[in-house]
């Protein structure tokens, strides 16, 4: 199938064509960065800025090292060094980086629903870098990236998904995405953490983690989300991670060739272990690895459409 999005904004705007499509085409990108010289010419001339107006390292920079592999030329901005301190809004900010014709431009905004706003204000590509609670695409398909790669199917798993659930877009985005295969998915955490939205998509909700991570396939960790007023739907840190913290004890009640899964940044000792974190069913740096391969790909599709 060929692409003819001008925009990667949601999961959910995504059929599983071409979320396959995705992923089969960071296949074909992965050994770029095992290469002596990491870098191909299919971007040059194109022009990709990064617009982040909430922290980020993994998805600022592999945005970055994705479109340098590339041969892209690009720009960051983060709100702290651009004009929004002084009062610009984001639709001029928008308009004025558009004047200098990138290709794309990638935002990370804490407000859901900014990167379709920018869509439809600019004939650049948007890519959704994580808007709020609300999605955050490339992390979901980095996330099946490496599922797929580690198990071989994404098809027939079970998935326990663990933490702040209602203020992850990482969550809604993986959900979405699942959504599309044959999977099992169970969120698990405290009631205040569970959203209303996911029985309606048919996730099972289970409070209990000992029982959410029986015979789990992949246990996908998530911190509490702070900076959404996280920390206002539970009691204290100790309570949450004496229920809910992942220990090297909850795999045992896993599959046998379970992997542990975390989008980083992690709170090491509050919502996973350092026993689990650096062990040896952790694959949360491969899925840093895979985060570049996934970004190229999606580069390559959004502004390959017009080569
Ligand atoms: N997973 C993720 O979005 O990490 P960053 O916030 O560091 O980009």
């Amino acid at each position: 199938m060929n692409w003819d999005k001008k925009d990667l904004l949601g999961i959910k705007e995504l059929s599983k064509e071409e979320i396959l499509l995705i992923l089969d085409t960071a296949e074909s990108f992965k050994d770029i960065s095992k290469r002596e010289v990491k870098k191909v010419p299919t971007l040059r001339g194109k022009t990709v800025i990064t617009l982040f107006y909430e922290p980020s390292t993994r998805t600022r920079i592999s945005f970055e090292i994705a479109a340098k592999r590339l041969s892209a030329d690009t720009i960051n901005i983060s709100a702290s060094t651009s004009s929004y301190v002084k009062g610009e809004t984001l639709k001029d900010t928008a308009k004025n980086l558009e004047s200098m014709k990138p290709d794309v431009i990638i935002i990370r905004h804490s407000m859901p629903g900014a990167p379709h706003m920018l869509a439809k204000t600019i004939y650049s590509s948007v890519i959704n870098g994580g808007d709020g609670a609300h999605e955050h695409p490339t992390q979901a398909l980095l996330d099946l990236f490496t599922m797929r790669q580690k198990k071989g199917k994404i098809d027939g798993l079970k998935i326990a998904i663990i933490g702040d659930i209602a203020h992850s877009r990482v969550a809604r985005s993986n959900i979405f995405a699942l959504k599309h295969f044959n999977t099992e998915i169970i969120c698990s955490g405290p009631p205040t953490m569970m959203p209303p939205y996911l029985e309606s998509l048919g996730v099972k909700v289970e409070y209990n983690i000992d029982r959410a991570v029986s015979n789990a396939d992949v246990i996908m960790m998530l911190r509490i989300q702070k900076e959404r007023g996280g920390i206002s739907y539970i009691p204290s840190i100790k309570e949450y991670s004496t229920m809910y913290g992942l220990k090297k004890e909850h795999l045992t009640k896993a599959k046998e060739d379970v992997i542990i899964m975390h989008p980083g940044p992690m709170n090491r000792g509050i919502e996973i272990m350092d026993e689990v974190a650096d062990g040896p069913y952790s694959v949360i740096l491969d899925q840093v690895e895979n985060g570049v391969a996934v970004r190229m790909a999606v580069l390559y599709l959004l502004l390959g459409r017009e080569m």
